[in-house]
């Protein structure tokens, strides 16, 4: 039989993770029992939220175990399968990465249509990625033709369909990304109007030069001084779609938070976070509108992928320091 290799949480990191809070267990594959069918993953994500499972804090997800297998979104083949609603070469999604194989009665799995998209796809753009930029944008920032959205992390898994998405309803859109090679992807391939490397101009200097009109939507991925800086520049009655705010996940004390909050009063704003799994009442409008945008070319998706379960690890921590460009996903 062949071997089955998982990834464990060994220990809980305090600020930046490493390597060593990583821990491999092997075992055999087994066989699958009555109305089982047996799983080999072929691509896993890797998902910066898996940062906030790893403390041991209540939250909206449990944090992870110490010593079982982490979780994660992951796409595979059926490979075995004593189940009738699955055969030999169907392609599932479940959250159940982070290991190679794995048997399933048939629940917490679902068919995907490798005719619409390749398998990965339902990782990144076909997946909670897409689906999060989708709502995210759509229901929480509202925007309407010639309004500007600034996107945080744009060159990101969310935040690349995020800005794909505002130019498709007509909207000026403007990201931040933290490298020149992002910059331009963003301008010259995915028709973002403007875009700024954050390394190398500030913020506040950049959005002063790039949103001469304001911002009416900001599409949240950072937080800390991108917040600071977009809220400096809200339009009156402008909408912050919180989504997440990566630059805080590694802080192993409490930064200071933003000292312009009156902002949000001066300008009128709604400040508001959300939680993917809380909108799947939104998933068959994302599925019918993302489909057609992909096939007739308005949107394209991207994806950064690390080869193998033993450096499975290393993608989650280049995805902290921004080593993907699009979705970060990893072979198996
Ligand atoms: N609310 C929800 O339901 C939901 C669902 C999915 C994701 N999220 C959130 O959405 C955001 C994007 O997630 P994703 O999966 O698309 O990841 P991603 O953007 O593909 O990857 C994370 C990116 O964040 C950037 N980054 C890291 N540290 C930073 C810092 N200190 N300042 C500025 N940028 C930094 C890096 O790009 P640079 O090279 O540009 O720095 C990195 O590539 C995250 O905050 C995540 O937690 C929320």
């Amino acid at each position: 039989m062949p071997n089955n290799r998982e990834v464990r949480l060994a220990s809980r990191p305090t600020g930046w993770p490493t390597e060593q809070n990583f821990e491999f267990a092997d075992s055999e594959v087994p066989e699958p029992g009555d109305g089982e069918v047996l799983v080999r993953n072929v691509f896993m994500s890797v998902d910066p939220y898996m940062r906030g499972r790893m403390n041991d804090v209540k939250s909206y997800t449990p944090p992870f175990a110490l010593h079982e297998t982490l979780q994660g979104g992951a796409v595979g083949r059926v490979e075995a399968s004593n189940n009738a609603s699955f055969s030999i070469g169907d392609y599932v999604s479940s959250n159940l990465g982070w290991r190679e194989w794995f048997i399933s009665d048939g629940r917490g799995i679902g068919k995907i249509d490798t005719t619409l998209a390749a398998p990965e796809a339902y990782l990144s753009v076909l997946g909670g990625t897409g689906f999060t930029a989708y709502v995210g944008l759509l229901d929480l920032g509202q925007p309407t033709p010639g309004e500007t959205i600034f996107v945080s992390a744009a060159a990101g898994a969310v935040g690349s369909i995020v800005g794909q998405i505002g130019k498709i309803v007509g909207c000026r859109v403007v990201g931040s990304a933290g490298s020149d090679a992002k910059v331009s992807w963003l301008r010259d391939e995915l028709g973002f109007d403007a875009a700024f490397n954050y390394k190398v101009e500030g913020i506040e200097d950049a959005l002063a030069r790039l949103c001469p009109d304001g911002i009416d939507v900001y599409f949240e991925n950072v937080g800390g001084d991108h917040l600071q800086a977009a809220l400096n520049h809200m339009n009156p009655f402008g909408r912050i779609a919180a989504c997440g705010m990566i630059s805080q996940y590694n802080n192993a004390t409490p930064q200071p938070g933003p000292n312009n909050l009156s902002a949000i009063v001066r300008q009128r704003l709604t400040i508001r976070g959300f939680i993917v799994s809380d909108h799947a009442d939104r998933r068959p409008d994302f599925v019918r509108d993302m489909s057609a945008w992909l096939s007739d070319g308005r949107v394209k998706d991207r994806v950064t992928i690390v080869e193998g379960i033993d450096n499975a690890p290393a993608a989650f921590l280049g995805l902290l320091r921004g080593e993907n460009i699009g979705k970060m996903l990893v072979k198996l």
